[in-house]
């Protein structure tokens, strides 16, 4: 391993058909009011909120709500949440729903009592967290964001036009997640496709930079294996149970920080994104799909050593008869026919991007890279291209 860390997992993971009944056990550790946040309905459809309730009811807990949580959930939703939680002296905010949610919710955790506007100190200055926070659990629906089982959260501000990350260690992970993969069923094609690029991106982040030849790169090939099979047969079958749990429990893991400990890592595709989601409002994967195939047709000719790995231990591409180069090329054209076979969106005007807006999010990207420090130059170049 090439740097130093620490780990720790604070969070308490339910999985299974049956992980509801861990609930009420849960929630006893908690004092009476509840926050119960989720989005725009699919939690009443397949008939958690019903549930839900009943379980409330019967650990005679009070219950508070905060529904409509949008994907990419914005800041004026976070302030919502926050006088909710002051008002009525909340004990516990319980998430239910996909990243959006669970996202919206650390960051009330976070922001219910802080000094200031919270946006400015923790997102722009990102500074050390010293107010008290509410503690998260949440309820998982849908497979990608990995927020269940992390301390990131993931905020737009609509009036700055800017979407930011950021993480707080062990402060803001959920203190538990149940795992159920039967609800992702209800998951619409083009949403559950998203979430299965999100987690392949995750991995891919973590697995472009550095040189080493570590544990976190046979980790992450592994766990991209698994998803790729499993994302074939999810999309032939969505309630096939077996390849939505490996999706499920690969998507907590993908962006764990388990996965990259020891190692440098990339995450530019994500800045960028979080930039093009903050002009579009499109969901997340499909941005970072769009992205990620010019990106790294582009930063692959300053490292091919990896790409040419990532083509044969990732995609079992034959290395006979090949250059690296070669090699390096034929396995961003596997991932790009794979998330073309999955049905994911490859091009940025099929995503609420005009051409104007791209300067506008090249500009605005946070600049970084593994193998290629970006210019905004060079960024923009990439939108051009994943135009
Ligand atoms: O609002 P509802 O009705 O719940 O519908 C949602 C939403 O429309 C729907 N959905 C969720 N579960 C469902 C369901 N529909 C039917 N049945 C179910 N069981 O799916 C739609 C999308 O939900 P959303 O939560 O927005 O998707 P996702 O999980 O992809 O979250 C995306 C957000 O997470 C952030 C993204 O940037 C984006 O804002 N991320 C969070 C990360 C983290 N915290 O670590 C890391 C990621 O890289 C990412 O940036
Ligand atoms: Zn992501």
């Amino acid at each position: 391993m090439k740097f130093d860390f620490t780990y720790e997992n604070p969070t308490r993971i339910h999985f299974g058909k049956k992980a509801i009944e861990n609930l009420k056990p849960e929630l006893e550790h908690y004092g009476d009011t509840i926050l119960l946040a989720y989005g725009k309905g699919s939690i009443k459809q397949i008939g958690l909120y019903d549930q839900l309730m009943e379980i409330f009811k019967d650990c005679g807990k009070k219950v508070v709500e905060l529904s409509g949580i949008m994907p990419n959930p914005t800041y004026e939703k976070v302030l919502e949440g926050c006088r909710l939680v002051r008002e009525n002296d909340v004990d516990l905010i319980l998430a239910v729903g996909g990243g959006s949610v669970i996202d919206c919710a650390k960051a009330i955790s976070l922001s219910a009592y802080c000094e200031g506007d919270a946006w400015t100190r923790y997102w722009i200055n990102v500074e050390p967290l010293t107010n008290e926070v509410v503690p998260v659990a949440s309820i998982l629906t849908m497979a990608g964001t990995g927020s269940e089982m992390n301390s990131g959260t993931v905020i737009t501000n609509e009036e700055q036009k800017i979407k930011m990350g950021r993480i707080y260690p062990a402060m803001v992970n959920p203190r538990f997640s149940i795992l159920n993969p039967e609800y992702t069923y209800s998951v619409s094609k083009y949403q559950m496709v998203s979430g299965i690029f999100d987690m392949m991106s995750h991995l891919m982040e973590a697995y472009f930079a550095g040189d080493d030849d570590g544990t976190s790169n046979y980790i992450i090939e592994g766990l991209l294996r698994s998803i790729i099979n499993s994302a074939g047969i999810a999309v032939e079958n969505p309630e096939d149970y077996e390849a939505r749990s490996n999706l499920m429990w690969c998507s907590s893991l993908a962006m764990h920080p388990l996965v990259g400990l020891g190692k440098a890592q990339d995450w530019e595709v994500h800045m960028i994104e979080h930039q093009l989601g903050a002009y579009t409002d499109c969901a997340h994967g499909m941005g970072l799909a769009a992205i990620s195939m010019p990106y790294y047709r582009y930063v692959m000719q300053f490292y091919p050593e990896k790409f040419a790995r990532f083509a044969k231990e990732v995609w079992r591409i034959e290395e006979a008869g090949k250059t690296t180069e070669q090699l390096a090329a034929a396995g961003i054209d596997a991932l790009e026919q794979f998330a073309k076979d999955c049905g994911m969106v490859l091009k940025l005007r099929d995503l609420n991007t005009t051409e104007e807006m791209l300067p506008l999010i090249a500009n605005s990207t946070v600049l970084g890279g593994g193998y290629k420090q970006m210019t905004p130059e060079e960024i923009l170049n990439v939108l051009k291209e994943a135009f």
